[in-house]
């Protein structure tokens, strides 16, 4: 071998070891780009509040929701391997939020909403578990589920979505503006409609009254929840775009009262939410609540 030769080789080596070291490089800062994208998503989904209890370590779950046949907790979304999703694969966590169906095949209630999830954009999704792995490890498991029908989950979850159950296509990329954002955003994102919305005994949304409101007796968690349609007298068809959007982003009414119990828990989030949402989706969510027909619902 010459010495010519020698050399280029030599180079041929530094750089290929430069475009290695350089490629690792692109594909980390593009891991981050696609946690930072789903960090958003997360405030966007009210720093995900139901995996956090008031005033308790975020994402660890453990949090009580009444059901009819008992109690359900909500799980720990951290990293630990052993109680939380680190042993997780991508594929595992999105079946869950899609799906309902855990790592060991078993059905998740659908109190988890993996209904309105299965609509969430495809590269969303991907983006919002990349975040999920950036959530430190905390050991906590997670209450069993108490219910007086030991079938809860085997027969009851598969039955009741069989029936009730409404599951969307995922679109490849969410709606980038205008309506369709702020529709995608309320539906399948920000859920907006899963406290809106009243329910019947069993937690069947009352789909002739989508996001126009619930009494204290049947709102989620004790919560009277008002209503969002347009309608003048009963909803909030009086309100500007930007108070919307405003109330979205500092939980703070036209009439300059602060909104309080759930809301302001997505508000605030654990600690990402409501509050870190973009101006531009806040006014999208408000113009799209403004185009939904105007519901008659008093709400005391
Ligand atoms: C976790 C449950 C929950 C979610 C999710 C939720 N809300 Fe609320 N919202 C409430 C509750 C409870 C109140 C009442 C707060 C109060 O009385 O102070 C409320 C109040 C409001 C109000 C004040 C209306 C009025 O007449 O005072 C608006 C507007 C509102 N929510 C919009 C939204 C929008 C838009 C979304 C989705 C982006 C959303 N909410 C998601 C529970 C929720």
């Amino acid at each position: 071998m010459g010495i010519d030769s020698c050399i280029a080789v030599l180079r041929s080596g530094l750089f290929l070891f430069c475009a290695l070291v350089a490629s690792s490089a692109v594909a980390h800062a593009q891991a981050d780009d696609l946690a930072a994208k789903g960090q958003y998503i997360f405030a966007m989904a009210g720093g995900c509040a139901c995996h956090t209890e008031p005033k308790g370590t975020h994402h660890v779950g453990a949090r009580a929701f009444p059901i009819p046949f008992g109690t359900v907790y909500s799980t720990n979304i951290t990293q630990d391997k052993e109680t939380g999703l680190g042993a997780w694969t991508e594929q595992q966590i999105q079946d869950a939020m899609t799906k309902g169906i855990r790592r060991d095949g078993s059905r998740i209630l659908p109190v988890m909403p993996y209904e309105k999830y299965s609509g969430v954009a495809q590269d969303d999704m991907k983006a919002l578990i990349a975040y999920l792995r950036t959530l430190r490890p905390v050991m906590k498991a997670t209450p069993e589920l108490k219910s007086w029908t030991p079938f809860a989950r085997s027969i009851g979850t598969p039955l009741f979505l069989k029936v009730f159950g409404r599951f969307s296509n995922a679109p490849a990329q969410a709606p980038k503006s205008g309506i369709e954002r702020g529709r995608y955003l309320v539906d399948h994102v920000s859920l907006c409609g899963d406290c809106h919305t009243p329910r019947n005994m069993i937690g069947v949304p009352n789909r002739s009254l989508y996001l126009a409101g619930a009494g204290k007796k049947i709102g989620p968690l004790g919560n009277s929840v008002p209503n969002l349609t347009p309608d003048k007298e009963t909803g909030i068809g009086e309100w500007k775009r930007e108070d919307i959007a405003e109330l979205l982003i500092s939980g703070t009414k036209p009439d300059l009262d602060n909104v309080q119990g759930l809301m302001e828990e997505v508000i605030q989030g654990t600690p990402l939410g409501y509050k870190d949402m973009k101006k531009e989706d806040a006014l999208a969510i408000a113009d799209y609540l403004k185009s939904i027909p105007a519901i008659k619902n008093k709400i005391e």
